[in-house]
């Protein structure tokens, strides 16, 4: 039906109080009709916001998605008001201070493990990387802080938190120590060339954006005095694993890491994702059901429910053709770093 019909329509209706030769023109009836609407509905909402508890659950599941699909109770608005935490600490549920860390290490997978462990129903994680014990500014804040930015969970869940830049941070590994001497780590690795040439594409890309000009990769990773690989390369040192982890280990005992294969994750992602849960000690509550593979991206998405989603594009990037002479300088490089890695944590990778 036509609405500017139906407006006149129900605009021409004439109102209970209105004297039956009304002076009042259809257009001022027409106001006075709206408000009446527009009035009750405004009173039906706040009266079912305060009283039902149906409602107060469907706005509050989008401020706190998800943690309480079965209260039932009549909770509202007034009780927000008077303090927001308190429907949820009843219900169990608090902000806790991270039981396992994704310490790193950049562009090996870290976005995408933490995504699809976000995916169990007894893992809740954090949804930024916090910094908070690699930056001082962060960490004088004090614990309180840090667990302000942490998501609700029940006493079953575990809490991760995820910040790559830890892995390579001389103060990470005593703080996290001091934090939780028995706190659960974990580390996922990928082929360190590969990691290598996946940082400069990241870097590259955001130089591209901001019309700044970038030298070729092998311009940046070859040291053109020497013809050697260039360790004042920040992203050449963040692929020498071995050196970073041998911090970890002066204060972590082996078994507190957890090393996930970052190739894998790739091509396997829920065979790494049930290590992880051994590892955690949890339900292999992660299923085929929960993951599938996107041809057009060319990586596993996440799936829970009706709800389908893959990382963003600046997630799995195109990397450069890279001459193959400097791929073999850097893998030959990498080779003796490698070796000492395998050794130390006594598990092997195809990076040969
Ligand atoms: P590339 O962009 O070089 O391909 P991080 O999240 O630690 O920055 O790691 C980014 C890398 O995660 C990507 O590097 C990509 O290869 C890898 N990755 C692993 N599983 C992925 C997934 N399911 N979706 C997107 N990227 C994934």
């Amino acid at each position: 039906m036509d609405p500017v019909k139906l407006f006149k329509m129900l605009a021409s209706i004439k109102l209970p109080w209105q004297p039956t030769r009304s002076k009042i023109g259809w257009p001022r009836r027409g106001q006075i009709f709206l408000w009446i609407i527009f009035t009750s509905l405004l009173l039906f909402f706040c009266v079912t916001l305060t009283f039902n508890g149906h409602v107060w659950q469907m706005l509050d599941s989008n401020m706190h998605l998800s943690e309480y699909d079965d209260a039932n109770e009549g909770y509202g608005l007034r009780k927000l008001l008077e303090d927001p935490e308190a429907r949820l600490r009843q219900e169990g549920l608090e902000k806790r201070l991270p039981q396992c860390i994704i310490i790193g290490v950049r562009k090996c997978g870290t976005r995408a493990l933490l995504e699809f462990l976000n995916l169990h129903p007894n893992i809740k994680t954090a949804g930024m990387e916090m910094h908070y014990f690699n930056k001082d500014e962060n960490y004088d804040n004090g614990y309180e802080w840090y667990r302000k930015y942490m998501p609700f969970s029940t006493s079953k869940d575990i809490t991760i938190e995820k910040t790559p830049r830890y892995f390579i941070s001389e103060s990470a590994p005593e703080r996290i120590f001091k934090f939780n001497s028995s706190i659960k780590l974990i580390v996922i690795f990928r082929h360190p060339t590969t990691r290598v040439i996946s940082d400069y594409s990241q870097v590259y890309e955001n130089k591209l954006e901001r019309n700044k000009s970038v030298e070729p990769f092998e311009k940046i990773v070859i040291d053109k005095r020497t013809g050697r690989v260039n360790t004042g390369y920040k992203a050449v040192r963040i692929s020498m694993y071995y050196y970073h982890l041998t911090q970890w280990l002066l204060y972590f005992r082996r078994h507190q890491i957890h090393i996930v294969n970052g190739d894998n994750l790739i091509v396997n992602a829920l065979e790494e994702i049930k290590k992880v849960e051994t590892f955690l000690g949890l339900d292999h509550a992660i299923t085929e059901e929960n993951v599938y593979f996107n041809e057009t991206r060319g990586f596993y998405c996440m799936k829970s429910g009706n709800d389908q989603h893959c990382l963003g594009a600046q997630k799995g990037r195109k990397h450069p053709d890279i001459d193959p002479k400097v791929i073999r300088k850097l893998n030959n490089f990498y080779h003796p770093y490698n070796r000492k890695l395998f050794a130390m944590i006594g598990q092997e990778f195809d990076w040969d």
